[in-house]
């Protein structure tokens, strides 16, 4: 597939936690536009031209017809989170100058008003300060559209405000039995689950669950799937810890061989849910590279049983 050549920043931006800016989520340090707190970061964005390349695109030079036409604006918040989800990389810490920080990145939405926004932390939803910061400008700007991704494992009084602000919800899963999510995230399924289904039945919130396939948790993802399935999921993401090769020996015969029960059930359920994942006719799930290829789901396999463009293989 031919690359698309574009002046990446003048669609999307990406805010690190740290302030810096880059043109997309990847943050690849050679497209890094400079930092929140800079000057003249405004100069930085609309004149940088960065030399990059990835999967779907390549940048190319500034032109004078060029215009900035931000669609999606990507920002991470503190690290702050209740949970303890054993692939997290993440330390917990806060943003140092919490206040001045949310007011450079208010100055961002300001000049380049993006149509969407995105929000990760660290768990936003436990942020009170990141949360009411969201909550003032979903007011002043009622038509910029929310997302969030999210463990969602919080107390009732937070979801009744999450609805009010978010259009679109990822949801993050890391286990399906009560237990195996305790042990893995620290957090309480039920807890999930209730307010998952609650904004399902009350919202019009799109909600997407996402996966994240490990070892630890590996049998239950049929059952995440079978779940999603019949949850009205807007999109399901069955992703994977991006170590998983590093942490396990994939090519030895106890992996092969846990793959292939894996697969065998979740083929069984593509099968036994496979009108109902045509009738989406649109991208509604969405496999890593690593599970597509030990769960041999390959473009063979999307194409052979009517799933082209539905089933897409990401990262
Ligand atoms: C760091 S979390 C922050 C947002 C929120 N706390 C959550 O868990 O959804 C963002 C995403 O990274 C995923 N994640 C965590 N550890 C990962 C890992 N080792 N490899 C790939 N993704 C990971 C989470 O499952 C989540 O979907
Ligand atoms: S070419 Fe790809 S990786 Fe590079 S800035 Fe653009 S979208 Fe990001
Ligand atoms: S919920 Fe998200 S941020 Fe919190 S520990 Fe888990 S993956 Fe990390």
């Amino acid at each position: 597939m031919s690359k698309s050549e574009r002046v990446c920043q003048f669609y999307k931006l990406s805010i690190r936690k740290d302030g810096d800016v880059f043109p997309c989520c990847l943050g690849l340090p050679s497209s890094r536009l400079g930092n929140i707190f800079d000057e003249d970061i405004f100069n930085k964005i609309e004149t940088a031209n960065i030399d990059c390349e990835c999967s779907l695109y390549k940048t190319r030079p500034i032109l004078s017809e060029d215009k900035m036409d931000l669609k999606r604006l990507h920002i991470m918040f503190s690290h702050e989170c209740q949970a303890r989800c054993i692939c997290c990389k993440q330390q917990k810490e806060k943003m140092p100058r919490e206040k001045e920080h949310l007011e450079k990145i208010l100055e961002i939405i300001k000049r380049y008003n993006p149509r969407y926004i995105t929000v990760l932390g660290g768990e936003v939803l436990i942020q009170a300060k990141t949360l009411d910061w969201i909550e003032n400008i979903k007011q002043e700007y009622p038509d910029i559209i929310f997302d969030i991704v999210t463990n969602l494992c919080v107390n009732e009084k937070t979801i009744k405000r999450a609805e009010k602000i978010f259009d679109e919800i990822t949801v993050s899963i890391l286990g399906f039995t009560p237990y195996t999510y305790s042990k893995i995230m620290g957090l309480d399924f039920n807890v999930t689950m209730r307010n998952y289904e609650y904004l399902l039945k009350n919202t019009n919130i799109k909600m997407r669950p996402k996966y994240l396939l490990m070892p630890a948790n590996i049998y239950e993802a049929p059952l995440f799937f079978e779940w999603a399935l019949n949850h009205k999921s807007e999109k399901i993401y069955l992703h994977n810890i991006r170590e998983f090769e590093q942490c396990c020996n994939l090519k030895d015969e106890y992996w092969v061989k846990t793959f292939e029960q894996v697969e065998y059930e979740m083929k069984k359920l593509l099968e036994k849910y496979k009108e109902h994942i045509i009738s989406q006719n649109r991208h509604f799930i969405s496999f890593h590279p690593i599970n597509a290829k030990m769960l041999k789901i390959d473009d063979d396999y999307i194409k052979a049983n009517g799933f082209k463009d539905i089933i897409k293989i990401t990262s």
